[in-house]
């Protein structure tokens, strides 16, 4: 089997095929997309999607470790980042050190991912100098959506030259990749045209060196609300209250269990 990439083997995929990269929280949801994936991200998404969170803001370091040790659990070809939660990395450089290190030795992981541009580059800096590759996350960061005022396009008209310098500054200062989310298309592909490193898009453009979508948001579990760039590839959420009705309604005739889950006496002869 293919060794899992590492994050210059990422950084190396600049403008060749997409990456393909998913979120997962959970080790049999990581197993299923360990072969198609060229990272898998643990992202503090998780605190919506599977713990009835109303934001990213409520994630912690033990949530980020727990899912990241499962996820971790699942995982032999693909390269596992870890997104640092709110409040972890923000106060400074050191503090981002301290967290970001335990989360990796903590769940293994061989990258962080942290939200913030020209704000957050010194930090960049600051671990990348000192051992923590980073992805770095930009446009529209979850985390700060109380002072984006919502969760809206970000980079849209006069916004387009800052999204562009936030670009610029995470790559100069260390970044292996960037996320870009909830971008205008033609902002996207200049970014992905002037920076070095990969853009993986998530509501950006097609023309982003990868993609990457929350796999509740995919496979159709995650059903709160769906954003415009969400594709649904399938519908498990309807599958499964599906099953759990039919479930309920056996068991309420007595239909489940049937005769074959329940034991005899005896234990047939040999
Ligand atoms: O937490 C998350 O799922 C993310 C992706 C949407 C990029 O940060
Ligand atoms: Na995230």
């Amino acid at each position: 089997k293919k060794r899992a990439p590492v994050p210059d083997d990422i950084r190396a995929a600049k403008g060749g095929t997409p990456l393909v990269s998913l979120t997962a929280y959970t080790t049999p949801m990581a197993q299923l997309m360990d072969a198609h994936c060229d990272f898998v991200l643990v992202g503090d998404s998780v605190g919506m999607v599977l713990h009835g969170l109303p934001s990213t803001l409520g994630v912690t370091m033990e949530m980020m470790i727990l899912h990241g040790q499962a996820v971790a659990r699942g995982l032999t070809s693909a390269m596992m980042v870890t997104d640092l939660p709110f409040g972890s990395y923000e106060e400074s450089p050191q503090q981002a050190f301290r967290n970001a290190a335990r989360l990796m030795r903590e769940t293994g992981a061989g990258a962080v991912k942290l939200e913030g541009g020209v704000g957050m580059a010194d930090t960049i800096a600051f671990l990348v100098q000192r051992g923590i590759p980073v992805m770095a996350h930009i446009g529209l960061t979850p985390q700060s959506v109380n002072t984006l005022g919502g969760y809206r396009v970000q980079g849209r008209g006069a916004a387009r030259d800052a999204l562009m310098k936030d670009a610029k500054s995470v790559s100069n200062a260390g970044a292996f990749a960037v996320v870009l989310e909830k971008i205008p298309e033609t902002l996207a592909n200049d970014v992905t045209a002037n920076i070095p490193i990969p853009t993986i898009g998530i509501g950006a453009s097609a023309g982003c060196d990868g993609q990457i979508l929350v796999l509740d948001d995919m496979l159709g579990l995650f059903t709160a609300f769906k954003a415009k760039f969400v594709k649904r590839y399938a519908h498990l959420g309807d599958d499964a209250e599906a099953a759990i009705a039919a479930y309920a309604a056996e068991v309420r005739a007595r239909e489940f269990p049937g005769k074959e889950h329940v034991f005899a006496d005896k234990a047939p002869e040999k």
